[in-house]
């Protein structure tokens, strides 16, 4: 039966870039909708700016701009990171967009029609000088708690106490330094504690379209008095809805003054964006809704719990709408080990990834293979992004078809045999079988299972490869069809699983389609079979990542905000606003290691045996390094191949029979002019071209080639 899904991401603040977390979210719900398009079901999946609020009206204020200016700037910045990671939602929307403000009035008014709309009496903090009654984060004052000073009105960062503005000492306004007074203003509220919205929502938030952990969650924010059975009955409190003008937001009907506070009309806005994008296509949108069969479904960050589970369904519930059907909620990322900052996300700029030439794929898989339905954080870790990515999906998956291509292309004209052989057959019949476990992974958000089984297939089919031995068939005349078959075996491997990973990779899939020279892959294409149909050339499908490459995604960009990871680290010195202080050599001290970290890097001697200039290119020298290997197949000493930037430091003549350092258990890298087998060891200033200039690194006299540097 298709499906018909209705499918949100969290809507972001306009206040500024995306952030990594931003893009991890989008990366979870954009791999699960490719999932559900390829099995084709009907998907329309949708996003907004969450345009309202007080923060979002002063950051406009400060920059110069009209609110609607500011986000409008913000939105115009949406586009590369959605295209660049490839996340495909079908429209882009905005909360301050007439949709979101005619839904929002409409479902406040069926509310208050229902009862469940209650007015009263707030006393808050109100700045004087500015005239506005001051939000929780814009007030600041000693903790009551511990007594630290410069503490925001809502929680304490020193001892983590909860409390009320109106509990801080010595309180005084962060926008113009006033002491805030005490002014009660009218407010309305969204009656929670009524008996009808808890009863539904006791029922709703248990029934089973929650995760677990979520639902057991929200069921402790349901205050119960015991009764004689031990039950108990549910309570919750009213949630305040207004707020007082000057507010970028949306009016309350009938209220003059008085608007929406953010958290109200934001919600509305997945509304809003769905209702503008079928709008655009010809779908009714209230016809859309009222069909049973649609399903909607909210991807979150464990954070914004509370406003989906308990206000959103209850606001959807009491005006007479369709509430969710799942809301799928996931962790927090965390940069290797550190917490990530709302405003300022981790110090890693998803934009600066791209521009670095990074692989959006590489992102995607990496995330996926650590993505799994509960709510747990996941940590980025450079190390180990490396080795996901170079070890299984490019040296297994990707290793499959570049084992296979050339010889297909060279003997059999790129055309695949139709026989495959009694174990090819087998082989292919055993990945099939694991469709359906690698779907209903994907579907239940277990990306890190789906992905762990699809490499497990990868392996048996390397495992094929080495014992079937293309390279040794090809030497035998008499061996043709069999070199044909396993090589054809090899490609319809190659594209089963590319099947299966299409969902996570879809940038990767529009290659290999192309080279197989095939249609859109949908998933169950995985279990037909190509037959005797030609490919295309084997062109370069996937890089492997170069560690140098997404080093620099930690370093600090000149002027930039520090990178969490290395803010947060007791190691550099810091400088006047949190960012490292520029330090010897014109960088600060890397971020700590530990000794653990540092043997993992393996240093060794070796002899320069020859160096020479690099044609077409300025910067390099074509190194040969003895590392004590010892001999190779053929008889001859085995010495590594290495390309250095140092040709406009040193000339061969300088360096040939030198001895050096050099990293010799770095991945190979494929570079324009030949493979780099390592890395050979020089100093220099942060900026290269600076003085004093670029020092190989040369031993002591008596050391040898294959010592170990520790
Ligand atoms: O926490 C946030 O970033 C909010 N802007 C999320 C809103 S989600 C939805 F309700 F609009
Ligand atoms: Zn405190």
């Amino acid at each position: 039966m298709n499906r018909k899904l209705f499918v949100t991401t969290a809507l972001p603040y306009a206040n500024g870039p995306f952030h990594i977390g931003h893009v991890m979210e989008y990366i979870q719900a954009d791999t699960w909708v490719r999932l559900q398009r390829m099995l084709g079901h009907e998907v329309h999946f949708v996003c907004a700016d969450d345009a309202h609020g007080a923060p979002i009206m002063i950051a406009a204020e400060k920059a110069g701009q009209t609110p609607q200016d500011f986000v409008a700037g913000v939105a115009a910045g949406r586009k590369p990171y959605l295209d660049g990671f490839h996340i495909a939602f079908d429209h882009w929307h905005s909360t301050d967009a007439p949709e979101n403000h005619a839904l929002a009035q409409d479902i406040y008014r069926a509310l208050r029609a229902n009862g469940l709309i209650d007015q009263r009496p707030v006393e808050q903090f109100f700045d004087p000088q500015k005239g506005m009654f001051l939000p929780d984060r814009f007030i600041k004052g000693e903790c009551p708690n511990c007594g630290a000073k410069d503490q925001y009105g809502d929680n304490c960062e020193n001892c983590g106490a909860v409390y009320a503005p109106t509990d801080l000492l010595n309180p005084v306004s962060a926008l113009t330094g006033a002491t805030p007074v005490l002014k009660t203003s009218e407010h309305f509220f969204f009656k929670l504690s009524d008996p009808r919205c808890v009863a539904f929502l006791d029922e709703w938030t248990q029934d089973g379209r929650l995760q677990p952990e979520v639902a057991n969650k929200v069921r402790e924010w349901f205050k119960r008095k015991p009764d004689e059975n031990g039950d108990g009955q549910a309570s919750l409190a009213d949630w305040d809805i207004s707020r007082d003008a000057p507010y970028f937001g949306i009016e309350i009907p009938d209220a003059p003054g008085k608007y929406f506070y953010v958290w109200l009309d934001a919600p509305v806005g997945y509304l809003a964006a769905l209702k503008a994008w079928l709008d655009k296509i010809g779908v009714d949108f209230d016809g859309y809704l009222a069909d049973p069969a649609v399903e909607q479904v909210h991807f979150i960050g464990k954070d914004i719990v509370t406003f989906h589970t308990l206000f959103w369904p209850a606001m959807l519930k009491f005006s007479g709408r369709k509430t969710p059907d799942r809301i799928y909620v996931h962790g927090h990322l965390t940069v290797s080990g550190t917490k990530m900052s709302k405003s300022r996300g981790t110090g890693i700029s998803p934009l600066r990834y791209l521009e670095l030439g990074l692989d959006a794929d590489w992102l995607r898989y990496y995330m996926a293979a650590k993505l799994n339905a509960r709510v747990e954080d996941l940590d980025f870790n450079p190390e180990d992004f490396v080795a996901r990515v170079n070890s299984d999906l490019v040296g297994k998956f990707i290793n499959i078809a570049s084992r296979a291509a050339g010889f297909l292309s060279k003997r059999f004209r790129c055309r695949l045999s139709s026989d495959l052989g009694v174990e090819g057959r087998a082989l292919l019949d055993g990945l099939r079988a694991h469709g359906e476990s690698v779907r209903n992974h994907l579907d239940e958000r277990e990306f890190g299972k789906a992905l762990r089984e699809v490499m497990l297939l990868a392996d048996r089919v390397n495992a094929y490869v080495d014992q079937h031995k293309p390279w040794e068939l090809a030497k035998r005349p008499d061996m043709d069809a069999a070199l044909h078959d396993v090589c054809s075996v090899c490609i319809e491997a190659f594209r089963v699983l590319m099947v299966y990973l299409k969902p996570v990779l879809p940038a990767l899939a529009l290659k290999v389609e192309a080279f197989l020279q095939i249609q859109p892959l949908q998933w169950a294409d995985a279990q037909r079979s190509l037959g005797a149909h030609t490919i295309g050339e084997y062109g370069h499908l996937m890089q492997r990542v170069d560690p140098a490459k997404l080093a620099a995604l930690f370093e600090l960009p000149a002027g930039g905000e520090a990178p969490a990871a290395v803010a947060q680290s007791s190691t550099p010195a810091m400088g006047p606003s949190g960012t490292p202080a520029m330090g010897p050599g014109g960088e600060a001290i890397a971020t700590e290691i530990t000794i653990t970290d540092f043997a993992k890097v393996d240093l060794r001697i070796a002899r320069i045996v020859a160096a020479q200039a690099v044609q077409g290119s300025k910067k390099l020298l074509c190194l040969t390094l003895d590392v004590g290997e010892g001999l190779d197949a053929r008889g001859q000493p085995r010495h590594r191949n290495v390309f250095s930037g140092i040709a406009a430091h040193y000339t061969p003549e300088q360096l040939v029979g030198k001895l050096t350092v050099m990293v010799a258990n770095l991945a190979p890298r494929k570079m324009k002019f030949g493979i780099s087998e390592g890395m050979v060891l020089a100093a220099s200033h942060a900026d290269e071209k600076a003085e004093p200039g670029v020092f190989v690194l040369e031993p002591f006299a008596g050391a040898e080639p294959g010592l170990r540097v520790r």
